[in-house]
């Protein structure tokens, strides 16, 4: 439970989150459902207008949100919350649920800006299909599973470090 004196403004979920990581928990579950709606738009209805425009916001928003992100980690830590004391350290479980995280996070963080640029600089405007369609599949289709996975040990992380 919520320690008085952790750094930080405390979250809304009453784990021992702090309100930053609680908005990110529950934002990434608006990212996986907001991406998987575009590719469903694109790949059945063909309204490529409307994912090109929804991918480019949600990758701002994720900009965004990372940036916060990493201002309240760099500010107030995330250890001490984790142990459940000030001072305390966190797992080896914990860190190695970060570790596998910070691998997924990282290079959707790379992968997000290539495909976006590539798609806007190779399709045209309007967007629709063309010569760079195949290779925009395999590396678009990559960069969801990528968000999707650092979703899912986003989460993970969130569970081990601030709830369990
Ligand atoms: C990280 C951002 C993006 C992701 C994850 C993504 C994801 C995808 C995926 C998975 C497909 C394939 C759907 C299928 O199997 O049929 C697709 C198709 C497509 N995307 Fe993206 N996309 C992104 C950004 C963009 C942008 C910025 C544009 C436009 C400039 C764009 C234009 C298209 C077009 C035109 C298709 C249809 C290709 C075809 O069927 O020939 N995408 N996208």
């Amino acid at each position: 439970m919520a320690d008085p004196n952790y750094p930080g403004i405390h979250g809304i979920l009453g784990t021992r989150g702090s309100l930053v990581l609680d908005l990110l928990f529950l934002a990434m579950f608006a990212v996986v459902l907001v991406m998987a709606w575009s590719i469903g738009q694109v790949k059945y209805r063909r309204r490529y207008q409307l994912h090109k425009w929804v991918q480019i916001v949600l990758a701002g928003v994720l900009l965004a949100a990372v940036i916060v992100f990493e201002a309240d980690i760099r500010l107030h830590g995330w250890e001490d919350r984790a142990a459940g004391q000030m001072g305390g350290h966190a797992s080896p479980q914990v860190w190695m649920s970060l570790y596998i995280h910070l691998c997924f996070a990282v290079t959707s963080v790379l992968l997000w800006p290539v495909v976006i640029i590539r798609a806007l600089r190779q399709f045209p405007n309007p967007p629709a299909p063309a010569a760079h369609s195949a290779s925009h599949k395999f590396w678009a289709w990559l960069a969801a599973a990528d968000m999707l996975l650092t979703a899912v040990t986003g989460w993970t992380f969130y569970y081990l470090a601030f709830v369990r």
